[in-house]
């Protein structure tokens, strides 16, 4: 079948030291900061996949200049308020959450009414989220009747702060009204429920005015109008989202080792690392440094001959967010049961992937108990895979085609996975770096 991959082995035992393309969430923001400073902003290393592209191509539907080409990419800001453009535009951001939602933030204030729209996946996810707090900016939102895309904004020219309460850990809830604040006189402020912290520490390293308080479980951030905003120039540490599936398979794969170098090591990031430590694997972090407010470091992990079954923590549930589909093989292998709770968020990703990550495990033979908040995963240290399993990813949903690769290589079986085309979205070279691993590149 087109764009479907088949695997028939598992990998044999490897030794290798990698580098896995940049980090999507920090690319993203780069491109939306840089779209509103005020001057020429540079970056390396920023991810090519279709999210990081649709982000330019909606800073260039309004009006920003973009240079982007194999070395580097170029964007020269027009200030704050410098986006130009022409009424009834549509704006596409494809299949990226982080983008739609992110990017209403800074038309909180568009004096024309902008669309929305997004690919099949995209369409189905809650905007609503998002468009409530920015409605108490005084903006006005019509989204569809599933409270998704394609919606419309039309912002105000008076609009005033609000205070909000961000209960479900999204940074993506969190990063939209803190682009709004910046654009609102006056001191919005937000409580919000621990989640990846890139947009804060952004607004630090540019001098934005931004009071951040860190308490146990929540985060306090008061920010106010800024005037102007220096470009940016950055290097981009590379995704420990994407490192996940090569430390997991490296895990699974017995006498095996990595080095994944300069991965962004944000605490509120390595979830991963934390869960799958507490498990018994041998991850170790080396070469530490600080970069403009980010922590990097090289990641090295080592095959693990024995794993534990964990109940897993709530507190590393927002910074583990996007690698439980991977974290799950490793309890596949573990020795007895392990429990994930309240991840009833993972279910509002690209696709439904508490139930499909349950449903992968039942077809390795793994016996799950599935809710809509959590799993329990009955583990088996002798799991070998002798059937056929064919994988059907009918929201095209990138994470579940690239644990679907690594649960193949990791288990055996004769894996037919469909949907290759999604890596595209957030990592166009995972394939090329599993050939780097089988040696034969
Ligand atoms: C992201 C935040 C998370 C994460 C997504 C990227 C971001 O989503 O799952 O892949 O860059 O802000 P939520 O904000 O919905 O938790």
């Amino acid at each position: 079948m087109v764009n479907e991959i088949i695997i028939k082995k598992k990998i044999d035992k490897f030794n290798k030291k990698i580098q896995v393309s940049g980090d999507k969430s920090l690319s993203i923001r780069w491109v939306l900061f840089a779209s509103i400073s005020n001057g020429i902003s540079k970056a390396y290393n920023l991810l090519m996949s279709e999210d990081v592209l649709a982000a330019i191509d909606i800073i260039k539907n309004l009006g920003i200049k973009v240079n982007n080409n194999k070395k580097f990419c170029q964007i020269k800001g027009n200030g704050l308020n410098g986006y130009k453009y022409k009424k009834d535009i549509v704006l596409d951001a494809k299949n990226s959450g982080t983008l739609g939602r992110l990017i209403l933030g800074l038309l909180i204030d568009t004096p024309f009414r902008i669309k929305l729209i997004g690919d099949n996946s995209l369409s189905k996810r809650d905007f609503k989220r998002v468009a409530e707090p920015l409605s108490g900016f005084g903006a006005k939102f019509k989204l569809n009747k599933n409270k998704g895309l394609p919606l419309s904004i039309v912002g105000s020219n008076k609009t005033k702060p609000i205070k909000y309460f961000e209960k479900k850990g999204s940074a993506q809830c969190k990063s939209s009204v803190i682009f709004a604040g910046l654009k609102t006189e006056g001191t919005t402020l937000i409580k919000a429920k621990k989640s990846r912290n890139h947009s804060e520490l952004l607004c630090k390293y540019l001098k934005l005015p931004i009071n951040l308080k860190s308490k146990k479980n929540f985060d306090i951030i008061k920010i106010n109008k800024v005037t102007k905003i220096k470009p940016i120039n950055y290097k981009i540490p590379s995704d420990i989202s994407s490192s996940a599936f090569f430390i997991v398979l490296t895990i699974l794969s017995p006498g095996s080792k990595i080095i994944i170098k300069n991965v962004n090591i944000n605490p509120s990031r390595t979830g991963v690392i934390k869960i799958l430590k507490l498990m018994g694997a041998k991850i170790t972090l080396k070469n530490k440094k600080t970069y403009k407010g980010e922590l990097i470091a090289d990641i090295f992990v080592k095959s693990s001959k024995q794993i534990k079954s964990i109940n897993c923590p709530t507190r590393f549930n927002s910074a583990a967010i996007d690698e439980f589909l991977v974290i799950f093989l490793v309890a596949a292998k573990a020795n007895g049961v392990s429990t994930f709770k309240n991840i009833e968020e993972l279910n509002q990703k690209e696709s439904p992937r508490l139930k499909l990550g349950s449903k992968i495990l039942n077809l390795m033979g793994i016996k799950t108990i599935t809710t809509d908040n959590s799993i329990k995963i009955f583990g088996n240290p002798k799991l070998e895979i002798n059937k056929k399993i064919i994988i059907k990813n009918y929201l095209k949903d990138h994470r579940i085609f690239m644990t679907s690769v690594i649960a193949a290589m990791s288990f055996g079986g004769e894996w037919h996975i469909q949907d290759k085309d999604s890596i595209a979205t957030s990592f166009p070279s995972f394939l090329k770096t599993i050939k780097i691993l089988k040696n034969d590149n």
